[in-house]
């Protein structure tokens, strides 16, 4: 698209709006189209999640909560060293339902830490900033409201300690492999040396297992991944007949590439704002990649980063992994 076309695009809608209308505009003129995940969460999308996560499918948050809830301690050993504090910085905490284990559990070890949570969400943060003093009292909490890189950034510069990064939920998988690796470069560029990044990955397992939880049979995650069309008709002034597009879900064994599409059942002219974007019959929609890894790859992957991997807790059907990577 040329700078100019972006300008009107821009002109066209309101600041708040300005990049979500240009994504979607832009994303949706071009071949094949395409739309970000991280559009999917409004307050309905996160409702929508929340159903997923509670669907018998969805075996990702149990996975790792099961990390959680059974290793906290093996975890704690793994992350401190003796004499020195840190500060632990998480990377889109939620509810902190999974972390929480660890904080109790440092607390349990006497670890001196403080907990810097970090989410583009303010209400995400201010919730954890009223709830967690109680949880863990005595620890020092202060959350950052923004976007992940540029808030690292800041809580590193601002932070004294031996850092400890965490980046859980899989949300890592929600990348490509390619746009992973930069992600995880950014990261290791603004850690020192002795920092520690722990991140959940989704292991390869079986292909139905991976299919089934990306296509309940509840429907919750069609109505997820529809609801970014709602979410559109609604916040830009679109047009799309929700109900003439279709959830599919793919998965590769050979790649482990779970990908989400959005399929026309008809042709059609879709008006957002002042924009026109049409469809052809059966064209689609790639809306989200969940990629899967085997241990091995991410190994591959942590060295490919910069970072030396010292470890990993799996759940205990081994369907998803918590790793820990020094930066040396
Ligand atoms: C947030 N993320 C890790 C989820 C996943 O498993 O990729 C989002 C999701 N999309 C459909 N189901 C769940």
């Amino acid at each position: 698209m040329k700078n100019a076309d972006n300008e009107q695009i821009a002109n066209m809608t309101n600041t708040t709006n300005n990049t979500f209308a240009m994504d979607v505009i832009k994303g949706l003129q071009e071949i094949p189209k395409r739309l970000y995940p991280k559009y999917f969460y409004d307050s309905e999308g996160d409702k929508l999640f929340q159903e997923i996560m509670d669907s018998p499918e969805y075996y990702v948050t149990d996975s790792e909560m099961e990390i959680f809830t059974e290793q906290a301690a093996e975890l704690s050993r793994q992350i401190t060293r003796a004499d020195q504090s840190f500060d632990l910085i998480e990377l889109g905490p939620g509810d902190c339902s999974k972390t929480i284990f660890l904080l109790r559990q440092l607390n349990k070890d006497l670890i001196s830490f403080n907990y810097l949570p970090i989410d583009i969400s303010p209400d995400i943060i201010d919730q954890l900033e009223i709830t967690l003093p109680h949880e863990i009292p005595g620890k020092m909490i202060k959350g950052y409201r923004g976007e992940y890189i540029e808030m690292l950034e800041k809580a590193i510069k601002e932070s004294s300690r031996r850092k400890v990064i965490l980046c859980l939920g899989a949300n890592i998988g929600n990348m490509t492999k390619d746009e992973a690796m930069i992600f995880l470069k950014e990261i290791h560029d603004l850690m020192g040396s002795g920092d520690i990044l722990i991140t959940g990955f989704d292991l390869i397992k079986h292909p139905k297992t991976i299919r089934n939880a990306y296509d309940d049979a509840a429907g919750a995650t069609s109505r997820f991944n529809l609801n970014l069309l709602h979410r559109i008709n609604r916040e830009l002034e679109a047009n799309f007949e929700v109900s003439s597009f279709e959830h599919y879900c793919s998965y590769e064994p050979e790649t482990g590439s779970c990908k989400s599409f959005l399929i026309s059942l008809k042709a059609a002219n879709v008006k957002i704002g002042k924009e026109q974007v049409t469809f052809t019959e059966n064209e689609f929609i790639w809306t989200e990649i969940s990629q899967k890894y085997t241990l091995r790859q991410i190994e591959e992957l942590a060295y490919a980063c910069g970072f030396i991997p010292s470890g990993h807790l799996t759940d205990s059907r081994k369907w998803f992994a918590d790793t820990i990577w020094i930066k040396i």
